[in-house]
């Protein structure tokens, strides 16, 4: 195991670039595999769940390599396994990806089925169910979802509302390119992941419309063409350096982004009295003073993104006033709570709710990450703290953030890292 170890107490300064976003690049890497050529993709964050999914497609037979930083070549010509290997699927739930491709290739796919996590129940029913309208013959046995069809036949999908899942609505799209006839995803994720992947398609030859709607309609083409595309930035790398900011103090300059996905985090902070300066590429987040409680219910894209509601916890934990947190799409997203009231918050969760009372300064106090994004948060709440916290469980880290702790130390945080004994944690997120 790996530990963050945190000095706290020191405001952040100076600019900092966000990466390629790891859940705008494994939708791409996934998409690669419909192209019986070679395709390029930009801006790839090296991170260890991108480092899974290419091992992941290696084992299917897809040629991968860096070309330079950040840049990945992929060679899907010789595709031929139809079988995603168990331990590369039980290290991340984005592995599931491959479904809808190896279908859509090779009308076969026998991938392991994700299972629980940390933050709730992770269901794969909705994919499932799009494979079987369009015409699959699927089974799911002994931990594993087997799926035939010689050839994959449009129709009409209805997702659930409530949800909007991303996961689902990538699934379902890669599989529906290749299919016969035409295919409308009604409830689809308006995620900028979803919008990224459906522009890659799009470019390879794809013919699909309406996206970035609720809408998207497919109609299926027989083949696509290799193309160059570059990945999104991570939004949700922006919204914890944003956050960072908030609670630390100071002014932070992040470069290489993209404002218009984070309108409802800026709202959030601007509510809560930080300074939010916008640009094309770039966002300005500056705080003098305590931050203000504000209340927050998390909701699919354009609403407040799940990724980050911890992190506006860690805010809301010493904010003054107090804020109201409403989960509305994972069922057990506050494992993290329990650690920072170990660190002097003062949170109480009842249901998918949780109603935070500030305090004026946390302090220092051995924690554990439980998920990526937990222990993004709990890395903020060890910045505001007094003391020097250790945080155990930066393997969850590495998952989703490229060079965390190197960054934050560039922007004046007094952050390092160190191992520790002990068995590594696995998770499914
Ligand atoms: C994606 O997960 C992200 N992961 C998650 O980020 C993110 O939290 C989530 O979307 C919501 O925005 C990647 O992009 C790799 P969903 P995904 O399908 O696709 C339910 C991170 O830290 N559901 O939109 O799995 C599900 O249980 C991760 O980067 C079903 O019921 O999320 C959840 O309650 C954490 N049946 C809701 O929908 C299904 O078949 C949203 O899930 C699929 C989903």
């Amino acid at each position: 195991m790996e530990q963050i170890v945190v000095s706290g107490g020191r405001h952040l300064h100076g600019a900092v670039s966000i990466s390629g976003s790891k859940n705008g690049t494994l939708p791409l890497l996934a998409a690669a595999m419909l192209v019986e050529g070679e395709t390029v993709l930009e801006n790839v964050p090296q991170i260890e769940d991108v480092h899974t999914m290419l091992q992941m497609l290696e084992a299917l037979g897809v040629h991968t390599r860096f070309i330079g930083p950040g840049v990945l070549k992929i060679d899907a010509s010789d595709l031929r396994s139809i079988e995603a290997p168990y331990d590369l699927v039980r290290r991340m739930r984005a592995s599931f990806y491959v479904a809808g491709p190896l279908l859509a290739r090779t009308g076969r796919a026998e991938v392991p089925l994700p299972g629980g996590c940390l933050i709730g129940n992770r269901p794969v029913d909705l994919h499932v169910q799009g494979f079987k309208t369009l015409g699959a013959i699927v089974s799911e046995d002994s931990g594993v979802m087997r799926a035939y069809c010689q050839r994959l036949r449009g129709a009409r999908v209805y997702l659930d509302p409530r949800y909007r899942s991303l996961g689902a609505t990538i699934n379902i799209m890669l599989a529906a390119v290749l299919a016969d006839g035409t295919t409308v995803i009604e409830s689809a994720s308006r995620e900028p992941e979803v919008v990224s992947c459906a522009q890659f398609l799009r470019r390879c030859g794809a013919d699909i419309s309406g996206i970035g709607g609720s809408t998207i309609t497919i109609h299926g083409v027989d083949r696509l063409q290799g193309c160059r595309f570059r990945s999104i930035p991570d939004r949700m790398e922006t919204g914890t350096f944003m956050y960072a900011a908030a609670v630390a103090g100071g002014s932070v300059l992040l470069e290489d982004t993209l404002p218009e996905h984070m309108v409802m985090v800026t709202e959030a902070l601007t509510h809560s009295g930080v300074q939010v300066d916008c640009g094309d590429n770039y966002l300005r987040v500056s705080r003098d003073r305590r931050p203000l409680a504000a209340d927050i219910a998390t909701a699919p894209y354009p609403g407040f993104p799940t990724d980050l509601q911890p992190c506006h916890c860690v805010m809301a934990s010493v904010a003054e006033g107090k804020s109201i947190i409403e989960e509305a799409i994972f069922d057990a997203r506050y494992n993290y709570t329990d650690e920072l009231n170990r660190m002097g918050a003062n949170i109480r969760v009842a249901g998918n709710m949780a109603v935070v009372v500030g305090v004026p300064r946390l302090s220092a106090a051995p924690v554990e990450a439980t998920d990526i994004r937990a222990g993004a948060a709990l890395v903020l709440a060890a910045l505001a703290a007094e003391g020097r916290t250790h945080i155990s469980g930066a393997e969850f880290l590495d998952r989703g953030y490229e060079r965390l702790t190197d960054k934050l130390r560039g922007l004046g945080a007094e952050i390092s890292r160190r191992s520790v004994e002990g068995k590594e944690a696995l998770c499914w997120v």
